[in-house]
């Protein structure tokens, strides 16, 4: 893969195993059914999940076994939400609570128009407490980056400070957007694709990943 500028970004994860590199390649295979693809947004959602709360604080806990006293350390601090981007990103929502069960969900909805690939807005409802919990965002594409970048903007106007954003497949147009519009989110993915078409479509991709999720086309 080329080495690109971003890889110097602190903020930016390539989520890089074996596993991940399997479960994409049937993803983005054309004959792969609805329920598969569904169930494999999800496996990739938890293992990026699990990368991406790799910093979160820990406190120490006595936790009495069945022989003495063990000196354990727990998750403390900030609570999470996850907040999938409508529709593509309700596919990962399962993976993330499959890890973090007690995360609040909120939802954004984004949809690009498709002559001008612009986002557009039309839901928003995230927790109440936004602002006290570290909010992970899901969206499995990340192609010009509006889309992602509008629901961080969202987002923020609601609050919340912590933001991380975990996409599957990319490219860097994407990418750059991202983090140049947000230099404070942490960006995970799990491919890095070279270009977008003439339709703004990342390539080669995996198509259009909410009609491939709910089986619309
Ligand atoms: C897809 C995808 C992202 C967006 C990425 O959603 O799930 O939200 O496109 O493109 P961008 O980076 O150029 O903004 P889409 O607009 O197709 O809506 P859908 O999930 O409802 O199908
Ligand atoms: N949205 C998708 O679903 N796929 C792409 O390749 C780009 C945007």
């Amino acid at each position: 893969m080329e080495k690109y500028e971003f890889f110097d970004n602190p903020r930016f994860h390539l989520v890089d195993h074996p596993l991940i590199e399997h479960k994409l390649a049937i993803l983005r295979d054309k004959r792969t059914n609805t329920k598969q693809f569904m169930e494999l947004a999800e496996e990739i959602a938890m293992l990026e999940t699990y990368e991406a709360t790799k910093d979160l604080p820990l406190e120490n806990v006595d936790v009495e076994t069945p022989i003495e006293t063990a000196h354990c350390r727990m998750v403390s601090g900030r609570a999470v939400g996850v907040v999938p981007i409508l529709r593509a990103g309700l596919g990962m929502v399962s993976g993330v609570l499959k890890l973090i069960p007690n995360a609040k969900v909120g939802h954004i909805g984004l949809y690009r128009d498709p002559d001008t690939h612009e986002p557009v807005e039309y839901y928003c409802k995230l927790p109440a407490d936004s602002e006290q919990r570290l909010l992970v965002v899901v969206d499995p594409m990340l192609a010009t980056g509006g889309s992602a970048s509008d629901a961080i903007t969202m987002i923020k106007g609601h609050g919340a400070k912590q933001i991380k954003l975990c996409c599957i497949v990319s490219c860097p147009t994407g990418i750059r957007k991202v983090l140049k519009d947000h230099p404070d989110v942490d960006l995970y993915v799990a491919a890095i694709d070279p270009v977008l078409n003439d339709h703004c479509y990342i390539v080669p991709g995996l198509g259009d990943a909410g009609d491939r999720l709910f089986g619309t086309k």
